[in-house]
């Protein structure tokens, strides 16, 4: 991620807003560039598809996958849907809870390392239970596999357990 970039939201929206690309596929661009949609890039984004801010700032909190904030150096997205579910998804989120101090779906706190979110299917169900760990897609996971995952994944960001 480059933060610069969140302070020119013009130059970011020029970049992204290529004739003929949607919203859906412009704001995708930006969060996969920055990691979230800064709330500057919402009026270059109205200008350059001709739509209201009220418009875009819509299609941004209506899906769930759109941050407006960067995300924790270690996020965790648990799949609390059926067959996760009957596979100990929920116990496995009272040992994630536990092991992290976080709280799912609690957002990004300012200091936090970790951000815990709930999500449902991520198409894994036939290896539940799923999660992904900073955008990579674990299957089968257990309280054992997910402290392991977790070390890692703090020692690549260089985030102390
Ligand atoms: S229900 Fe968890 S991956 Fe589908």
């Amino acid at each position: 991620m480059d933060d610069s970039l969140a302070t020119a939201p013009d130059q970011l929206v020029q970049r992204h807003a290529q004739p003929g690309r949607s919203l859906i596929t412009i704001l995708h661009a930006i969060q996969d560039e920055l990691g979230y949609v800064p709330a500057a890039a919402v009026e270059p984004l109205a200008r350059a598809l001709n739509l209201s801010r009220a418009e875009v700032h819509g299609v941004i909190s209506y899906y769930h996958h759109f941050r407006t904030t960067p995300a924790a150096p270690v996020t965790v997205q648990l799949c609390r849907a059926e067959a996760c579910r009957s596979m100990g998804t929920e116990a496995l989120a009272q040992h994630i809870e536990a092991h992290t101090g976080c709280r799912f779906d609690a957002g990004h706190h300012d200091g936090a390392t970790v951000e815990l979110e709930s999500v449902y299917c991520l198409g894994q169900c036939a290896l539940s239970p799923a999660l992904m760990l900073n955008g990579t897609l674990h299957a089968r996971v257990s309280p054992q596999k997910f402290d392991a995952l977790l070390a890692a994944a703090r020692k690549r960001v260089e985030v102390p357990a």
